[in-house]
């Protein structure tokens, strides 16, 4: 007897649903299905296959109509067409308790999926077909360029989960792991990283594949879609890290704004301004800039509230803020005289960015009723 799901329980739906997302995959496909049906045979693995297909309108449909295969369903999306928002439709028409996504451009090796659902049928939560975990291996042309966009993606990702190949297309997981991903966010293409983060899976294994080079049709990713991928990011972090996200962008603005800030006083010396005013000039010109930046990212979620309103309060804030850094500084000082003043004013504007912080987090972008982010 076989511990891997089958499509035979009593109720007659399939235990397994296999998606795969496409676009353009005419020539890839039927080799993808082949290897399927094979593995039908030989493992005696029972599955349904939900193509998500982007309208490709390259004769997928009538290939697939022709070939007539029971268990392969085609949706064909007219509309919010993506990688990842046609991922989420195949899972939603999904039958089966276990679920399992993958490239059609055979990438992704099919000879994995029983490891997987092994995996799977042993505990695991979330499992991912890996190619950075021990044994993994990607074909040996992967260009340098290729090779360090994911190596960089990767680590961008790992304070969301230590997983060693978050960026797989390649993963299933149970059902009820994903139904505790509430409101997935398709932006970007990183699907699989999305449901690892807001499902909270925790006991996720990772099993070796060899990634190999699409041998038909080519690559949907472009640059634009790449870049969607920081966004998505940032949506995670604060899905996540909640406040925290929140500090730490609010810090980085500021460490922005300092170099604004000393930029501005230094075009005003080099304008025959007094030193007074060019520093004036440069407190005023960064206050402006970390405004805009902080209501554009860090609080963007109080973005419909009234902008002078804001101003005002971030101005107050600040001013709340360079007087707590003055005061500790001094403070310090005077307490522990062996303390340079530099280094006290760097302990003094850490507690005034925190009140700062507080300040303009709790009281100026204070959003009635804090609403998911949008865009
Ligand atoms: N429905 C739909 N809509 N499918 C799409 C779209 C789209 O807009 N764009 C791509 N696909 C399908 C492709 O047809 C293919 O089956 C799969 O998604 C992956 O697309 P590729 O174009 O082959 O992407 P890749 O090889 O650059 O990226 C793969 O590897 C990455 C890791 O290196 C994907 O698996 C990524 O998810 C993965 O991060
Ligand atoms: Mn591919």
């Amino acid at each position: 007897m076989s511990t891997l799901p089958t499509d035979r329980p009593t109720d007659g739906s399939p235990e397994l649903s296999i998606i795969v997302p496409t676009f353009r995959e005419f020539e890839a496909l039927p080799h993808l299905l082949d290897r399927l049906a094979e593995l039908r045979r030989s493992r005696d693995i029972s599955f349904e296959v939900i193509i998500a297909d982007d309208d490709s309108q390259d004769g997928t449909e009538a290939m697939i109509a022709e070939k007539d295969l029971p268990w392969v369903q085609l949706l064909v999306r007219k509309e919010n067409h993506g990688l990842s928002p046609a991922v989420l439709d195949g899972l939603a028409l999904a039958r089966g308790n276990t679920l399992l996504v993958m490239d059609a451009d055979l990438s992704h090796p099919p000879e994995a999926i029983p490891a997987m659902l092994k995996a799977l049928a042993d505990g695991a939560d979330f499992v991912i077909g890996s190619r950075y975990t021990d044994g993994g291996t990607t074909a040996d042309d992967w260009g340098l360029v290729r090779w360090i966009n994911s190596r960089v993606a990767t680590v961008l990702a790992r304070p969301l989960t230590s997983v060693a190949d978050p960026m797989a297309g390649f993963f299933a997981l149970r059902r009820d792991t994903f139904e505790h991903a509430k409101d997935p966010d398709p932006v970007g293409y990183k699907i699989a990283l999305e449901l690892l983060v807001r499902s909270g899976a925790k006991r996720i294994v990772e099993i070796p594949i060899h990634f190999s080079d699409r041998a038909h049709g080519e690559s949907k990713l472009t640059l634009s879609q790449q870049l969607l991928y920081i966004k998505h990011l940032r949506r995670l972090y604060i899905f996540k890290y909640g406040i925290w996200s929140h500090l730490t962008q609010f810090l980085m603005v500021g460490a922005l704004g300092t170099f604004v800030n000393l930029g501005a006083l230094t075009a005003g010396l080099r304008v025959s301004m007094t030193e007074r005013h060019a520093l004036l000039l440069g407190i005023a010109t960064s206050i402006c800039f970390n405004f805009l930046l902080n209501r554009r990212f860090t609080f963007s979620y109080a973005r419909a509230e009234a902008i002078l309103k804001q101003f005002v309060g971030f101005v107050a804030a600040s001013f709340a803020g360079a007087v707590v850094t003055y005061s500790v500084t001094l403070a310090l000082r005077e307490k522990v005289p062996q303390l340079s003043i530099q280094l006290a004013a760097v302990f003094g504007i850490v507690c005034g960015s925190i009140l700062n912080f507080m300040f303009n987090r709790f009281l100026v972008f204070r959003a009635k009723h804090i609403r998911p982010e949008s865009s």
